[in-house]
């Protein structure tokens, strides 16, 4: 599905990420490192934000290099970025009928598609008609997501899902994940390797712009390294 290859990328004269090689099959994906690895940077690449120095991305085959972030929502690339970006004084159904806005085939299914997302969220159905801006940060996170599914996406890249977030909606969003990857493939970059875990099949570790280590969620769980320098333990 998504193939990034010996991907370098960075900022004026700055690099940040080096040689970076990821594929994402039909499953879910972690990406975690520290602050400042570079996991926004491989997303804002993939995405068309920023454009790559060397190496290349596909998406079914398809290069990814030139195409406008519009687009890639029409490939089926959904993303929940870092910042949330809700329209707060919009309602929450209005935010998320704009999930679908622009893409043929997420529009022709829109009202099939919002039933769908309030099933997998029902406090968003309770709460639809109310200003986005006026829902508490965890219920905004889920508005994000939702509104990232409206566009019936293929491909969903999460950036920090968990950040800023009290540790009981932090569970709950990750449980939200662990229900999506049966039916849709997952990119999400964290911090919280912990908590993650439950919803990857697969996980890299980024540091300083590399990827130093590439394993199963069981093999994370008990890779030394991980549970020294991600798990505290
Ligand atoms: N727009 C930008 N202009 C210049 N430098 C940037 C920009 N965005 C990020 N950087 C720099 O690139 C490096 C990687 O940043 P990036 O945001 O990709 O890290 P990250 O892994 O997402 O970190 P975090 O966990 O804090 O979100 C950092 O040194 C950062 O300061
Ligand atoms: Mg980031």
């Amino acid at each position: 599905m998504l193939k990034i290859d010996n991907l370098v990328c960075g900022y004026g004269r700055m690099q940040v990420l080096e040689n970076v090689s990821l594929e994402i099959g039909a499953e879910s994906v972690g990406l975690f490192g520290p602050n400042g690895a570079g996991k926004s940077t491989l997303i804002s690449a993939t995405m068309g934000m920023i454009k790559p120095w060397k190496g290349s991305i596909e998406f079914n085959g398809e290069s990814l290099l030139g195409k406008e972030t519009y687009q890639m929502a029409r490939l089926g690339i959904a993303l929940v970025p870092q910042e949330r970006e809700l329209f707060p004084g919009m309602s929450v159904e209005d935010n998320l009928m704009l999930g679908a806005a622009y893409i043929p085939h997420a529009q022709a299914k829109s009202e099939q598609q919002i039933e769908k997302v309030f099933t997998l969220f029902p406090i968003l159905k309770e709460r639809r008609k109310q200003y986005a801006g006026t829902m508490s940060g965890g219920q905004q996170r889920m508005v994000a997501i939702a509104r990232a599914l409206m566009s019936d996406p293929k491909l969903l890249i999460l950036d920090e899902p968990s950040l800023g977030l009290q540790p009981s909606i932090v569970a709950e969003v990750f449980d939200v994940l662990k229900e999506l990857k049966k039916t849709v493939s997952i990119l999400v970059t964290e911090q919280n390797v912990r908590e993650s875990l439950k919803a990857i099949d697969r996980g890299c570790v980024l540091e300083n712009g590399k990827i130093v280590l590439e394993d199963s969620a069981d093999g994370l769980k008990t890779n030394p390294y991980v549970l020294k320098s991600y798990l505290g333990l």
